[in-house]
């Protein structure tokens, strides 16, 4: 698992390569271009997965209402698959697996090919089912992942779908800039991997909690949710994923000071909301560890204990911020003494 964290800056690279020009901003997705006229004319699209990788369809929810500006919505695919849903009209449906045979995504595709819909992969093996059985598709090329924990696939899946989302997008100053900076993610998760031995001396501080909130907003929601499925997966610890602004709603009432918090608090318009999230966790003696943007001083008043790292758009934040929390869960898991790659 440790390895293919560590892989995070080479599976973004891989998946870039020969793809995007940070240049121009130009995208060339070759296993995509025959769909691209038909996708322009879709009013809908709707994403569908299974753990991981529909914590990365979220993000991909948001870059593609954003940059394609359509509407999108993330479905899981163990649900999708049994509802008696309306089918969509005039919509695109995007199926997202690392290992492209997870059991309910690929009956979710095959009630959508039932329905005669046009069916987009992103699927990291190559001649998969999910590869074989979808109209179209772009690959991660990540490389095996051995690991049962997904982690360096996640950040492949983030970065295809950011390409999806320009290629189809118009071709603005913000998809250009957005673009530019894609090109420099790989060597911003080499600068958090270069700090895991601190954050994983932090984990261990943490090993002996029974419970973790994990709250993110807007771009970050997905971290959260990623960032607790990785504690449950690896270190059997009982954690849940939160939105911000939802912990008013119930969930603030179980915060004392055996609950902490991780809390995705980075510069961004959703800062000041998660300020909010974290004065009323303190006001409960809840724990915080903050995951901030370096240079970020005042964050280290309020929060227990920071982890810091580098500055990026909020689009692309959750490709550096997931780091962090792939390895909290890892060393919590190996400090349990528990075999973090094949977990029961
Ligand atoms: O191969 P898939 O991406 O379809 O797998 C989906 C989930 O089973 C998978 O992401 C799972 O949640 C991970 N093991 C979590 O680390």
């Amino acid at each position: 698992m440790l390895k293919e964290i560590f892989e995070g800056p080479e599976v973004v690279e891989a998946a870039m390569r020969g793809r995007l020009n940070p240049a121009n901003g130009t995208v060339k997705l070759g296993g995509l271009e025959e769909e691209v006229e038909e996708l322009r004319k879709k009013s809908a699209l709707e994403i569908i997965a299974c753990g991981t990788s529909y914590n990365a369809g979220m993000v991909g929810e948001l870059l593609f209402e954003e940059f394609f500006g359509v509407p999108t919505e993330t479905a899981l695919a163990s649900e999708y698959r049994y509802k008696h849903d309306a089918p969509m009209k005039n919509a695109a449906y995007l199926f997202i697996s690392q290992s492209g045979e997870t059991a309910d995504t690929l009956a979710a595709l095959r009630k959508a090919n039932a329905r005669k819909c046009l069916t987009l992969g992103l699927v990291n093996v190559v001649g998969s089912s999910i590869a074989r059985e979808t109209t179209a598709g772009v690959y991660n090329h990540a490389g095996p992942e051995i690991g049962v924990a997904s982690t360096k696939a996640f950040l492949s899946q983030l970065t295809v779908l950011t390409l999806m989302a320009l290629m189809l997008g118009r071709k603005t100053a913000a998809a250009k800039m957005i673009a530019a900076e894609l090109a420099k993610i790989p060597k911003k998760i080499g600068n958090v991997l270069r700090s895991a031995d601190s954050i994983m001396n932090l984990a261990r501080k943490y090993a002996g909690y029974h419970d973790f909130f994990y709250l993110g907003r807007g771009y970050n929601y997905s971290v959260a949710l990623e960032g607790a499925l990785k504690l449950k997966e690896i270190s059997y610890v009982h954690a849940e994923g939160y939105a911000g602004g939802e912990m008013k709603h119930g969930p603030i009432a179980l915060i004392d000071e055996r609950f902490p918090t991780v809390a995705v608090v980075t510069k961004n318009a959703l800062y000041e909301k998660m300020i909010s999230n974290i004065e009323e966790i303190k006001a409960r003696r809840g724990k915080v560890i903050a995951v901030a943007t370096i240079g970020d001083t005042m964050i280290k008043k309020l929060a227990d204990d920071v982890i810091y790292v580098p500055p990026t758009v909020p689009q692309l934040e959750p490709m550096v911020n997931v780091v962090p929390m792939q390895l909290f869960a890892y060393a919590v898991g190996v400090g349990k003494g528990y075999n973090v790659d094949t977990p029961r």
